[in-house]
């Protein structure tokens, strides 16, 4: 029999899975309720709980996890380890340093720019990113940041279209997924402030396929290699974000988990079975199992976002239009995120990114139609979503700079 359960779920996910009340953070919980349920598999979402150990937790209670351990989490929980980390492996990213006292500020800021990325040194969900060409706002915001206790990383800023390649790492085994593409900004046209992300597409028909490749041989492989030499081996999706600059592929960031609302597309063009690939990779024998088939096609997610996201979201509001309509809206999925259901049934925002429509076609085009198509009939007030998402991709404006 194959069943799934989700901790602590929502009512999207309880539609396919039974909904268990757990604290994700907590050890004592995780693999209560995995014991519990006898999980073959427990796979780990979110970055803070890797971060906090947890799939070492449920490992050390003999059950197959997928997720990293919190030592080798920190290729994202701490972006400092991340650049010594690729340091040493010889990876292509920013120039960076890191700055934790204020008195240290201006001096540090005056050795980057035209154009700052002022980076939070820990955990923010996208949100401790600010990229801006206005020096006052790059100061204010690692002031901020300085204020909260927080080290800033400033980083010189990296040219080229942004790719996010999702890798499965189990040790030195590295098999990739479609490359996709996120809308950071939180506006058409890249315009606001940055967000966890907007909408997403895959495959990129911008993207030379050979760049993948060159992205697993260059960059991936050889962080996996030196998280191995190091001792903590990496196991579960390692995430690369990176800029395909003139030099070649560059890192922006690295994640230890899926990424979103990137994954939501990628997966809706996968055509194995994603347990075996996940279950493989928490078991060591990712290298014997076929490599994942996709769909032909490509597919796009839009990121349906609460009033006033990605400052404090407005919630509490009723969620209309999110069953399937009556002419099947063919090739389309409503995901829910920060969704919840009031005690008469009705479907309530609960978050800022609410819910996420993916929608796949025979191209990019036939995909963004099909999704837009979708997201018209869903209604909450005061809500928002990009309508260009994919668009320059559609309209050829992407490009790789040659390579030199
Ligand atoms: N796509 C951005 C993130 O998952 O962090």
């Amino acid at each position: 029999m194959t069943a799934i359960a989700a901790a602590p779920g929502n009512p999207g996910i309880a539609q396919v899975a039974e909904v268990r009340a757990v604290d994700p953070a907590s050890a004592e919980a995780v693999v209560g309720a995995a014991r519990d349920f006898r999980a073959d598999l427990v796979v780990i979402g979110p970055e803070v709980p890797l971060v906090l150990g947890i799939a070492d937790a449920v490992r050390a209670a003999g059950i197959a996890c997928f997720g990293p351990s919190a030592a080798a989490a920190r290729i994202e929980g701490s972006k400092a380890f991340a650049k010594d980390v690729m340091a040493a492996a010889g990876v292509r990213t920013a120039h960076s340093e890191i700055v934790d006292h204020p008195g240290e500020l201006d001096a540090a800021l005056d050795r980057f720019g035209p154009t700052w990325v002022v980076k939070d040194d820990g955990l923010a969900a996208g949100k401790g990113v600010v990229v801006t060409a206005d020096r006052s706002a790059a100061r204010d915001h690692g002031a901020e940041l300085l204020e909260q206790g927080h080290p800033v990383l400033l980083e010189s800023f990296l040219d080229g279209p942004e790719v996010s390649l999702f890798c499965l790492v189990d040790g030195e085994t590295v098999v990739p997924l479609l490359p996709a593409q996120d809308h950071k900004r939180v506006g058409d046209g890249d315009t606001g402030p940055n967000t966890g992300g907007m909408g997403a597409y895959t495959p990129l028909p911008w993207l030379p396929p050979e760049t993948v490749t060159e992205i697993v041989d260059e960059v991936v492989k050889p962080v996996a290699a030196e998280m191995v030499r190091r001792g903590v081996p990496f196991s579960g999706l390692l995430y690369a974000g990176l800029a395909i600059g003139q030099a070649g592929p560059a890192v922006v960031e690295f994640n230890c988990r899926f990424g979103d609302p990137e994954t939501q597309a990628v997966l809706a063009l996968l055509d194995s079975p994603l347990g075996t690939l996940l279950h493989a990779t928490a078991t060591g024998t990712l290298a014997e199992v076929e490599p994942p088939r996709w769909k032909d096609g490509a597919a796009v997610t839009v990121v349906l976002a609460a009033e006033n996201y990605p400052g404090r979201p407005r919630t509490g509001d009723v969620i209309s239009g999110t069953e399937t309509p009556a002419d099947g809206a063919a090739n389309t999925e409503v995901l829910h995120a920060g969704t919840s259901l009031r005690a008469d049934g009705a479907l309530l925002s609960a978050g800022g990114r609410v819910l996420n429509v993916v929608a796949t076609g025979g191209d990019l085009a036939e995909a963004r139609a099909n999704a837009y198509a979708r997201i018209a009939g869903i209604k909450l007030p005061g809500s928002h979503f990009r309508t260009d998402i994919g668009l320059a991709a559609v309209e050829d404006r992407i490009s790789v700079p040659t390579r030199v």
